[in-house]
């Protein structure tokens, strides 16, 4: 077995919350409602995990899976200047894959593996997870044939972090909670469908300008809440 490596987030509070960072051979899944920052999250591990190992960073290239047209090229360029790298040969190391549907992005991640292997790929992305899958399997009836489908596409992607060490980042947009007294939720709205094959969950949360990052059920982390920011540089404290 090969040793797990990590991405760190470029900030402290969510390095904290991950124990030094986004860990290979596992899926970090990662949910909260819109505007929470899990897109920002993504793109900023895309840059960090280009960073060389003494930095934080794994000397790897991405594998992204875009379901929902927000991956930004342009957001890649600032949080890299920001991180003092040359912009343009980070963009050049992350492969970007455009899923239409649910069976196309089942598709890309099965046939991923020459591509990792080629690229030296250390982070796959899949922003997001559950939203075309979501969006196929409306209504009642369908609501256990897009949970088979989605427990399929999690444990591949599970079984594909383990297989070739790297990491593996997956977002769900869930609602807020409406439980005021107890705050956020502790699981995801409409059901576990992800959380089984997941090895860490973090929830995501807006809180006026901050945001807030929780870890959840990790069997290896403290369950502690951090604060975080967005900015043009990513993820920030
Ligand atoms: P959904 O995909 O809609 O579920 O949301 P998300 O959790 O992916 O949110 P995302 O990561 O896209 O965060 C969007 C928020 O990031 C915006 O509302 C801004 O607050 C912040 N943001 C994005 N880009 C910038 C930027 O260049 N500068 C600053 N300061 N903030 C930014
Ligand atoms: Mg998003």
């Amino acid at each position: 077995r090969q040793d797990i490596g990590k991405i760190t987030t470029g900030t402290n509070a969510l390095d904290t919350l991950f124990d030094g960072g986004i860990e290979t051979q596992a899926v970090t899944e990662v949910y909260g409602e819109f505007g929470a920052g899990k897109t920002q999250l993504c793109h900023t591990l895309c840059v960090t995990v280009q960073k060389p190992k003494e930095e934080g960073g794994l000397d790897g290239g991405v594998l992204y899976i875009d379901t929902e047209h927000t991956f930004r090229p342009e957001r890649i360029v600032s949080i890299a200047k920001s991180k003092g790298l040359d912009p343009e040969k980070v963009l050049d190391r992350i492969m970007v894959a455009r899923a239409y549907n649910s069976a196309h992005q089942e598709l890309i991640l099965q046939e991923a593996g020459p591509v990792i292997e080629e690229n030296k790929i250390k982070l796959l992305v899949v922003d997001s997870a559950v939203g075309l899958f979501r969006a196929e399997f409306l209504g009642r009836g369908t609501l256990s044939v897009r949970q088979q489908r989605l427990n399929k596409f999690m444990h591949l992607l599970s079984r594909t972090a383990e297989t070739y060490n790297i990491a593996a980042i997956a977002t769900n947009q869930v609602q807020s909670s409406p439980d005021q007294f107890f705050g956020d939720p502790t699981r995801p709205v409409g059901g576990n469908v992800v959380a089984h094959a997941s090895t860490y969950r973090v929830y995501l949360k807006k809180s006026g300008k901050k945001r807030i990052a929780r870890m959840v059920d990790s069997p290896h982390h403290p369950e502690q809440e951090v604060l975080y920011t967005l900015t043009e540089g990513g993820v920030a404290d």
